[in-house]
């Protein structure tokens, strides 16, 4: 498999990052296609632990080459951080990490008008941000008054950026926000131009060029299907889209390039923030299942809402991202539960619907309608053969497949690579 996209299929928070990880085994380049720090990827390799916000996880694989498309806004200062933390665990980035002169940048502003709007903003229209500034780096994308990776390049960069700086300023001031100081954050933003010029290349050619050449591509989504801007729960969603389509303009190269879909969906449900989430459980079950799966976001640390696994959300997943098969993570945090449910379509005012509601206010009306399926009782996290699964939780897995509309190729049981078990995968993987 030359190309694959791998996307999220629920609100993010699947294990993308994991999943990332053993198949980035298949690539020699990874490319993130959009979203920014306010993605969080946890991996653990051996005894080591690595949060990532930017920079693809793949860049932990010796020799593979790691991109930051044009779809994705860079904060330069976070992305310094990054490197700067897997440099110091002895990971080389010199040749084999590049970010899209065209990719828009996120500014201190950016943050600053992010949490100012959430905090102005009256309690039905919080959106819970991450307050790393993407829904605003975003609004000026679209406006036309970003500044871009590659402006760190002009000679004219100290004019430029105090221009900018002096205008937001005006804006956070609107909002009864703390302007910046624009010589400090010059300062900074030069001193980035400096660190990052080695990296910064025309990303676009590069992954063409690389596909003509046959090389295999690993496309990596963040956030998740009910976070897209467009076929999410809008609203409460973030800025950019997170569905596979994304892979295409975020990264400059063309949908008949794009092979394979992969999405990756817990086997139960989470979401951060606020918004709409039917099948989110308030119960004891709810706060089990967050104490198992450790539910608390990478990136902000708040804990995570759960709830049990909601095919209409999955089938509508498959539907707008075309997904060929799933990686289905977590799955063994549900070893002990006596019962497990599926949502398999929602109850809207007194109707059965098996679709996904446009209108939020319809979306927030949506009761589940459950399937209850026996649990298997027994710990599934040495299992390594997925024949070797207990019958309980096969017939669960074919149960969501059957609802969702597409094969489970990867079942993961646990945070580590050794965690996995494949089915149906090309072969090229199941050697991981
Ligand atoms: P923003 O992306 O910071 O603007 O936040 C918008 C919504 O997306 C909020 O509900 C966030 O909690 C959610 N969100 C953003 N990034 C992630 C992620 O990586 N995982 C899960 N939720 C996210």
């Amino acid at each position: 498999m030359a190309t694959r996209v791998l996307i999220g299929g629920q609100w993010g928070d699947e294990g993308k990052g994991k999943i990332v990880d053993v198949l980035t085994e298949d690539a020699q380049l990874i490319a993130r296609f959009q979203g920014g720090n306010n993605a969080g990827h946890t991996v653990e390799i051996g005894e080591k632990k690595f949060v990532l916000h930017l920079i693809p996880s793949g860049i932990l694989r010796e020799g593979k080459v790691c991109i930051l498309g044009n779809g994705v806004v860079v904060d330069p200062l976070g992305l310094i951080e990054e490197i700067l933390e897997v440099q110091s665990r002895g990971v080389e980035t010199s040749g084999r990490f590049f970010v899209s002169e065209r990719a828009h940048m996120v500014f201190p502003y950016h943050c600053r008008q992010d949490a100012g709007a959430e905090n102005l903003a009256a309690e039905s229209e919080k959106i819970g941000t991450t307050r790393r500034g993407i829904g605003p780096a975003y609004m000026d994308k679209a406006d036309r008054k970003g500044l871009r990776v590659g402006d760190l390049l002009a000679p004219d960069l100290k004019s430029l950026l105090r221009e900018k700086l002096a205008r937001r300023n005006v804006r956070l001031e609107a909002l009864g926000v703390e302007s910046l100081d624009i010589e400090a954050v010059v300062a900074q933003y030069v001193d980035a131009a400096t660190f990052l010029k080695p990296y910064i290349a025309d990303t676009v050619t590069m992954l063409n060029d690389a596909i003509a050449g046959g090389q295999k591509v690993l496309f990596e989504g963040a956030q998740g299907t009910m976070l897209d801007i467009d076929h999410g729960s809008y609203p409460f969603v973030t800025s950019s889209n997170a569905t596979a389509g994304g892979a295409c303009t975020g990264t400059g190269v063309p949908p008949q390039r794009i092979e394979e879909v992969v999405g990756v969906c817990k086997a139960y449900t989470t979401r951060v923030g606020e918004g709409p989430f039917p099948t989110e459980l308030h119960d004891e079950t709810g706060a089990r299942i967050a104490e198992i799966g450790a539910e608390f976001g990478a990136t902000t640390g708040r804990p995570r809402r759960c709830g049990w696994f909601d095919a209409v959300v999955g089938r509508y997943a498959v539907m707008v991202n075309g997904i060929d098969w799933w990686a289905l993570t977590k799955m063994d945090v549900l070893d002990s539960f006596e019962t497990i449910n599926i949502s398999i379509g929602y109850e809207l005012d007194g109707e059965h619907i098996q679709h996904m509601p446009a209108r939020i206010e319809d979306f927030s009306r949506c009761v589940p309608v459950y399937e209850e399926l026996p649990g298997w009782h027994c710990s599934t996290k040495d299992v390594k053969r997925y024949e070797d699964l207990p019958n309980a939780a096969k017939a669960y897995i074919d149960r969501l497949e059957e609802l969702t509309g597409a094969r489970v190729g990867i079942v993961s049981v646990g945070p580590r690579r050794s965690e996995t078990m494949f089915r149906d995968v090309p072969r090229e993987t199941a050697s991981v």
